[in-house]
């Protein structure tokens, strides 16, 4: 009789969930030998924020959710030990599987490996050198005590063995998220996902704008929260400007009284050929279907940068550094800073059609989970 292994992923915020989709998937294909459990930690909960990416990427129900909610980054890192440290006694996994770089990475990181259960960590290496950035501090503390990484970008691998990690445990694979964008791209094909993204496209010229943006530097702050709002403001006065808004960035503009710089959406449908549009937080297929057909998008979030680049879009980064270079260096992205004037600037040029030429990074090809299971099936839980 085969034993089977057991393997837990946790997911906890958004950006989590589209890079344990494809690995789940892959997981079920060696369902005999192992068996994979979910575990939703609940750092994400509205359900624009987490269910709504559950309904859309095809993700079982988890088969535990810890609800830990919202807190300081204390609070929340606590209290998900403290819940994940109960399954992981109970459930007794061969191998814990964390992806990115929240919270919830390092919190169920830590429990794993003080418990000695084996680590693998799904986007590692990767640095910003910003130690002021939660993230940053998040991947150095995950990397320090994962046994088996995996990459996405020849910078990452280059990092961790610049820090004296055993390169036969660095295991350059392509990215999981470009796994998720590629396959969702193919199942959404020419249609709008829902009744929603039809109507937003319905009223948008051929040229428009998309913008994420909820970094706590670039949103807690209201003078760089206005500066960054002014620049996208100014853009949208040639071409509209979509800005589905995180609730923490949603929260501030309120706080900081600058909800009078949106503009509202047209009821009977008409084409707004200008204007700065804020809505609620998109799912997943239905901002893609957006972005997708962009002629620029305006972010500072670390995924959009990357899937940006798989698509060849236009990217203008708000942030003074980015942990992903290979976005800028071969992809669509320019890391930009927070100064309206460069942002605006650069933010004609794209209107304009006139961007650099841009590549995809090696190994983007829609299968690095396939890689990831593999070498995890040959070489970790044998
Ligand atoms: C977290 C991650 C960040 C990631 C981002 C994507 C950390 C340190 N940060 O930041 O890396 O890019 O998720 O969104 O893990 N809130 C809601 N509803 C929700 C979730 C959050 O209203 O479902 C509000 C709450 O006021 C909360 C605030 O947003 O306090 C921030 O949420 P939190 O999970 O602490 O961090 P994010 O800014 O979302």
């Amino acid at each position: 009789m085969i034993v089977k292994k057991k393997i837990v992923l946790v997911a906890g915020a958004r950006p989590n969930f589209m890079k344990v989709s494809p690995i789940l998937h892959e997981l079920e294909k060696h369902s005999e030998q192992i068996l994979s459990l979910l575990v939703h930690t609940g750092q994400h909960y509205d359900h624009s924020m987490s269910a709504s990416f559950f309904e859309d990427l095809g993700i079982k129900e988890p088969d535990f959710n810890l609800e830990v909610g919202s807190g300081s980054h204390a609070t929340q890192t606590a209290n998900i030990m403290i819940k994940f440290e109960e399954v992981c006694l109970r459930e007794k996994p061969d191998m814990v599987l964390v992806v990115g770089d929240v919270n919830s990475t390092i919190a169920t990181g830590l429990v794993a490996k003080k418990l000695h259960i084996s680590l693998a960590h799904v986007e590692a290496g990767l640095r910003s050198h910003d130690r002021k950035m939660p993230e940053e501090i998040n991947r150095l503390a995950t990397d320090a005590i994962t046994d088996v990484f995996f990459t996405t970008e020849k910078e990452g691998t280059s990092n961790l063995l610049a820090e004296g990690h055993d390169p036969s445990t660095v295991n350059f694979v392509g990215h999981v998220m470009i796994d998720n964008l590629y396959y969702q791209l193919s199942k959404i094909g020419g249609q709008a996902p829902s009744i929603l993204a039809k109507s937003l496209k319905d009223v948008l010229p051929e040229k428009y704008i998309c913008m994420t943006m909820h970094r706590p530097s670039n949103v807690d702050n209201k003078e760089v929260l206005s500066r960054l709002l002014f620049a996208a403001k100014s853009l949208s006065e040639k071409v509209p400007v979509i800005f589905p808004c995180h609730p923490r960035t949603r929260k501030n503009i309120e706080q900081f009284g600058l909800l009078s710089l949106f503009s509202s959406m047209s009821e009977n449908g008409q084409k707004h050929e200008n204007g700065f549009f804020i809505i609620e937080p998109l799912g997943y297929n239905d901002f893609l279907y957006m972005w997708k057909d962009a002629c620029l998008m305006l972010t500072d979030s670390g995924g959009l940068q990357e899937e940006t680049t798989a698509l060849k879009i236009p990217c203008i980064t708000m942030r003074e550094n980015t942990e992903r270079p290979i976005t800028a260096e071969i992809g669509s992205n320019i890391v930009v800073g927070t100064d309206d004037q460069k942002i605006i600037q650069l933010g004609i040029k794209a209107i304009n059609g006139s961007w650099k030429s841009s590549g995809i990074p090696d190994l983007w090809d829609g299968k690095a989970s396939e890689r990831i299971v593999d070498i995890i099936q040959k070489h970790y839980i044998k």
